[in-house]
């Protein structure tokens, strides 16, 4: 049996193939259209693993899918697939809509074609686990209770708004056609291989390298954080017990203002890697415009992901941004490669 990752190249969906290896046996074919985010470098301790296969495609092209379904004759789809960083939505939202509206669309599509050609047993066992983001659900405000899976939709960024549209893309095709299928909306993850152009990776960088930390406005938004190993943790448990048509949301009840995490990041790298001059980290903080829309709060409430299928992450937020700022400082090949090339264009654009 074979499992088909898409968007197997970044930060959370390498950090599923790799967690993956740890618990199964079973194949999986790795597609990723190795954009900006994509990395296969992610990937490279699976390069002798003869269970592995990487192709480079888009989920938007039908044949590659199709092709891909049937050759390796996939059990699941895992759509991990998406354009992801919400500044990059506001200024330029074109890709955002191609890639994760028609993309999951056409990718439904040719998984819904795969599907009904396949015997009763394996039309019966297949899912479509589509990965996605609590922004669905839009802004809190602090008295709020967090979302539940009841919360009506209500995006406020070109990203969240895309991502809502490829969720109810996948609960129509569950309602009209019958494809067994799974939605998870997960709160802000983070962890090794995170790409640096969000928040916790881009702060430990420009610790490090002597630059600003950039704080949008005033650093009081709230953010839910859930260690990345969770999340993959979540998702194989969904992938193996969820209810067909349901969605879960995904969340480690960590909610933290921006400002904290940021000198969290600092006080930690105060202890294991000082400052030659004996200044603190901290003192680099610089406030900055804010983000348009900047949605004030984010908080999951995953009871319904802890009560019917039994899951609960292993890490608090204090271990996992621990470890998250060790594999950063332990792996400076994979931090010099991505930095370099259009990681520097993007950086410049923005914070200018
Ligand atoms: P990412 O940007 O790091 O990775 C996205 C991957 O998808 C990249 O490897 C990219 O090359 C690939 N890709 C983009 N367009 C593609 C296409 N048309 N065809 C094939 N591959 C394509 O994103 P991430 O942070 O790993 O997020 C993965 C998924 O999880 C996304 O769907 C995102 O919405 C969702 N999510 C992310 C978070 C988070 O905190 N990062 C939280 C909740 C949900
Ligand atoms: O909530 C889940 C979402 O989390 C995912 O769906 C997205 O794919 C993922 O990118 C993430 O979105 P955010 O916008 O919350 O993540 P980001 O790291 O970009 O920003 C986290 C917070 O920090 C947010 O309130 C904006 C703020 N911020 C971000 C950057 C990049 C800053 O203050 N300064 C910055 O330079």
């Amino acid at each position: 049996m074979t499992i088909l990752v898409t968007g197997a190249a970044g930060f959370i969906g390498s950090n599923f193939v790799l967690d993956w290896f740890e618990h199964s046996k079973e194949d999986v074919v790795s597609l990723d259209l190795l954009t900006y985010a994509g990395n296969l470098e992610n990937l490279s301790s699976l390069n002798n693993n003869s269970h592995h296969h990487f192709l480079k495609g888009n989920i938007g092209d039908r044949e590659l899918v199709s092709q891909l379904l049937q050759k390796y004759q996939v059990r699941a789809v895992l759509n991990f697939a998406a354009e992801s960083h919400v500044d990059r939505s506001i200024s330029g939202p074109g890709d955002f809509i191609e890639t994760n509206i028609v993309g999951t669309y056409n990718l439904l599509d040719s998984v819904r074609a795969y599907w009904d050609g396949l015997d009763e047993s394996s039309n019966k066992a297949f899912r479509f686990l589509h990965v996605s983001t609590d922004e669905v659900y839009g802004s809190l405000e602090k008295s709020n209770p967090a979302f539940t899976e009841t919360n009506r939709y209500e995006p406020n960024s070109p990203y969240s708004a895309s991502k809502a549209a490829s969720d109810h893309l996948v609960r129509a095709w569950y309602h009209t056609y019958g494809l067994p299928v799974v939605t998870t909306n997960c709160s802000n993850n983070y962890g090794p291989y995170h790409f640096p152009e969000k928040l916790i990776p881009l702060c430990i960088l420009n610790a490090l390298n002597g630059k600003p930390l950039p704080i949008y406005g005033d650093g009081q938004q709230i953010r839910d954080w859930l260690y990345v190993k969770d999340h993959c943790s979540a998702i194989r448990t969904v992938l193996e017990k969820g209810q067909l048509g349901e969605t879960y949301n995904v969340g480690g009840w960590n909610e933290k203002a921006n400002i904290e995490v940021v000198k969290t990041l600092c006080s930690i790298l105060d202890e294991l890697k000082p400052k030659s001059d004996g200044s603190k980290y901290e003192t680099q903080v610089t406030y900055v415009k804010d983000r348009p829309g900047h949605d004030r709060r984010y908080a999951i409430d995953a009871t319904k992901l802890e009560k019917e299928l039994a899951w609960k992450p292993n890490e608090t937020f204090e271990t996992g941004i621990r470890k998250t700022v060790e594999w950063y400082l332990n792996n400076q090949a994979w931090v010099d490669h991505v930095v370099s090339g259009e990681y520097k264009n993007w950086i410049e654009k923005q914070y200018s």
